[in-house]
Parts: structure tokens; C-alpha cells; sequence
């Protein structure tokens, strides 16, 4: 008997927890790596919502919830869709999970079959192929190009849509790249979508994370009100609100969907964790001023990196719009390194050579690139991109 299933043949570990641990054990090794791996913001939880969260834990926060979550904060985070979206949202649409990544596991389990078609544009996030493909889907990427800005035409959608699609995965500000759809572009896609019967599943967990007064658009937004069903809206607070740890994600979507993933939330944990749920609602309670400062921050060292990369033999990078990853092509220092080296080459390179942690673009379906997050202080910035500059001066 085999000791392991062969669902797990369908799925590898997350490329960027990997090299974040890479760099994790090297620096408990004592060897001085900078990191540049992160997905989570590095600002610390604003400190009303702690002491929120400790208050909570004495008034008794400590044992099972309703499986989807509090009524209190589902019915903030349907008032606070309402105001983002300007799109009436009920309690009934939202479901609360273990964060972002938790909703989008529940909900493909909820939704696919045996063989149904996922469409997700490259680059993407690490999770959404191997998460379909555990939910038994087939994922189907179509690569954008940096020229398109990264962005999906639906004439390509057009083209990737089979009988089996079932949904499409939109990620507006986008993790690799930063990119970002304007009402548009995404008006023009989300209702090809709908007209042809997708879901749309739109992570939109970067929302808050927007530079150079570029304006977020929301999936649900471009929609009319018969179309509203098929928009399935993915957010939380581990970004916005840096809370990666609290781990609390929320769905928003037709009822007969939440329905469905309450009982696959019900059958797994039970919950989501009480007193998190408390702090999520606690930090949904007032206006997120700290936002603007954390926002500024983010587009300074932005500009730091994207000049610093810019400035290296062998690598180019676009400023990018949104969330807290530069994406640079790095083909020309690949060939620099020799024939037929490729990303993860350099990524390998750069911690060898520079002790500096990147991820490699391959991981995200973009061969070529890399990804480094700027969700790190400018000192570690600067730093790093000395390092980069000096490693590469010397090839
Ligand atoms: C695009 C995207 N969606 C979802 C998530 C997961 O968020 P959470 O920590 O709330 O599970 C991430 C985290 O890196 C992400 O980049």
C-alpha cells in the first residue's frame, strides 16, 4: 500500500514559504541573509486592535463561533464591502475562514468537480493552481505579458473558455506582479465572464495597497445586478490591516456558495478562531488612518528598489501600481551567469553571491523574473540592492 495519497502527487510546497524558510534557516545559522521573500506586511498589528483582541480573550472569546463565522463580524464586513463596492451585501453572503487562502481552499472543495477548468492568468500566485488541482479541478493559465502590463485581454479569456471552465481567478492589485486593473479593462473582462457563465473568484486581498492615486476597482462593481451571483469576492485583514498571524479571511458570494463552504468549514475546523474573529471586527470598527503612512512608506521603498534594479547590468523593472512585490526581468543576468541559466539560477545566485532571499518568477507561472517584496524596512532595501549591485559589478 502506498504510504501516501496520491492527492498529494497533485500539489508541492508553496514556493515562497520555501525560500522564506531558506532564508529563515540560514539566518538562524548566523548567516546575515536579507530577505526579500515576504508576503506580509512588516508593520506591526495597529494596537487598538490588540487590545481589542486581549480585552476579548477576558470577556470570554474562547470557544467555538458560529462555523461561518460571527454575526457581528460577518455584518461589518458586509457593511464594509457595502461602502468599497457600493453593492448592497448581507450577512448571508459572507462567509469568515482562516484567512484569504482558507476561503479560496473551501471554496474551490465547494464548487469543482472531478475535471472542471480554472482559469488563471500568469504570472499568479503560487496557491491557485496546486488549490484547484487538490479540489480535483484542472487549472488553466494564460500568460500575460509585462508589455500587456500584465494584464488579461479578454480575447485571450475568450480563447481559454471550454465547455468544462467553471470559473476565472482575477487578482486586482495582483501578487507577483503589482499589477492593477482599471474599471475598464476589468468591466470588459468580469462580463465576458459572467455572459459565459464563469464564476469569478476576485482575490482582492491588495486592495488597500495602491500607489500614485491609482483607484482600486472591485469585480463586484462591474457587474450588473443579475450578474452579481457569479462574482465571488475573496478579502480579509492579514494585509490591510497586518494581521497575516490572526489568520482571518472572508468570502463574499451567492448564499447557495456560502451555504456550501459553511458545511466544508464545518467538517474541518469548525470555526474560525474566536478571539481573531473579535480583533477582525474590532479592526473593521473605525477608519484604517494609519493606512495612508503605511501606503507611503510602501511607494518610497518601492522607488528604492525599482531605481536600485533598474541600475544593475542585466535587469529591468516596471513600477508597478500596487501590492508590495517589484517584478524585474532578469533574463539579461541570467545569460550574464551563462547559457541557459535561468530564474531560479539567479535566485540561487543572489543568495550565494549577495546573501540576498527573491523568488524565483518561474514559481509563478513567469520564467525570467523575480519577485522581491519591498514589505521590509528602507534600511533592509538599501541594503539589499547594495549587495545585488556589488555581487553583479563583480561578474
Ligand atoms: C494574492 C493572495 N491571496 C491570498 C493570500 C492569502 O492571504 P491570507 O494570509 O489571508 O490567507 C495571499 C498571501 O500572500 C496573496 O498574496
Amino acid at each position: 500500500m502506498k504510504k501516501m495519497s496520491s492527492r498529494m502527487d497533485r500539489i508541492i510546497p508553496s514556493a515562497t514559504m520555501r525560500m522564506t524558510q531558506t532564508a529563515a534557516d540560514l539566518k538562524a545559522r548566523g548567516i546575515d541573509v536579507i530577505s526579500f521573500t515576504a508576503g506580509e506586511p512588516d508593520f506591526p498589528t495597529p494596537r487598538y486592535i490588540i487590545d481589542a483582541a486581549c480585552s476579548a480573550l477576558r470577556d470570554g472569546a474562547t470557544r467555538y463561533t458560529a462555523i461561518s463565522g460571527t454575526m457581528e463580524l460577518r455584518r461589518a464586513v458586509a457593511a464594509q464591502s457595502e461602502s468599497v463596492r457600493r453593492v448592497p451585501c448581507q450577512p448571508e453572503e459572507v462567509i469568515i475562514c482562516a484567512g484569504a487562502k482558507h476561503v479560496l481552499y473551501n471554496l474551490f472543495m465547494a464548487i469543482l468537480d472531478e475535471g472542471d477548468e480554472v482559469i488563471v492568468p500568469l504570472p499568479a500566485w503560487v496557491s491557485y493552481p496546486d488549490q484547484v488541482r487538490l479540489a480535483g479541478g484542472v487549472p488553466v493559465g494564460i500568460p500575460t505579458t509585462e508589455a500587456d502590463g500584465w494584464l488579461l485581454s479578454p480575447e485571450a479569456l475568450e480563447k481559454a473558455i471550454t465547455p468544462r471552465t467553471k470559473a476565472l481567478v482575477l487578482n486586482s492589485p495582483c501578487n507577483p506582479t503589482g499589477a492593477v486593473y482599471d474599471e475598464d479593462a476589468l468591466r470588459a473582462l468580469v462580463n465576458l465572464a459572467v455572459h459565459r457563465n464563469l464564476l469569478v473568484v476576485s482575490d482582492e486581498i491588495y486592495r488597500d495597497l495602491l500607489y500614485d492615486d491609482v483607484a482600486f476597482a472591485p469585480a463586484l462593481t462591474a457587474v450588473n445586478a443579475d450578474g452579481r451571483n457569479r462574482i465571488f469576492t475573496v478579502d480579509g485583514v492579514s494585509k490591510s490591516y497586518a494581521m497575516t498571524g490572526w489568520r482571518i479571511g472572508w468570502g463574499i458570494g451567492d448564499p447557495d456558495i456560502i451555504r456550501g463552504m459553511t458545511v466544508m468549514q464545518g467538517q474541518t475546523i469548525s470555526c474560525p478562531t474566536a478571539v481573531s474573529q473579535s480583533a477582525a471586527r474590532e479592526a473593521l470598527s473605525r477608519d484604517a488612518d494609519f493606512l495612508p503612512a503605511w501606503r507611503s512608506e510602501y511607494a518610497d521603498r518601492r522607488d528604492a528598489m525599482v531605481r536600485g534594479l533598474n541600475a544593475m547590468a542585466g535587469v529591468t523593472c516596471r513600477c508597478p501600481r500596487g501590492a508590495f512585490y517589484v517584478f524585474p526581468d532578469v533574463t539579461g543576468l541570467a545569460s550574464r551567469l551563462g547559457a541557459g541559466k535561468t530564474d531560479e539560477d539567479v535566485a540561487r545566485w543572489l543568495l550565494d553571491e549577495a546573501r540576498v532571499a527573491t523568488v524565483p518568477g518561474s514559481a509563478f507561472g513567469a520564467p525570467g523574473y523575480l519577485r522581491l517584496s519591498y514589505a521590509v524596512a528602507m534600511s533592509l532595501v538599501n541594503d539589499g540592492i547594495s549587495r545585488m549591485t556589488a555581487a553583479i559589478s563583480a561578474l
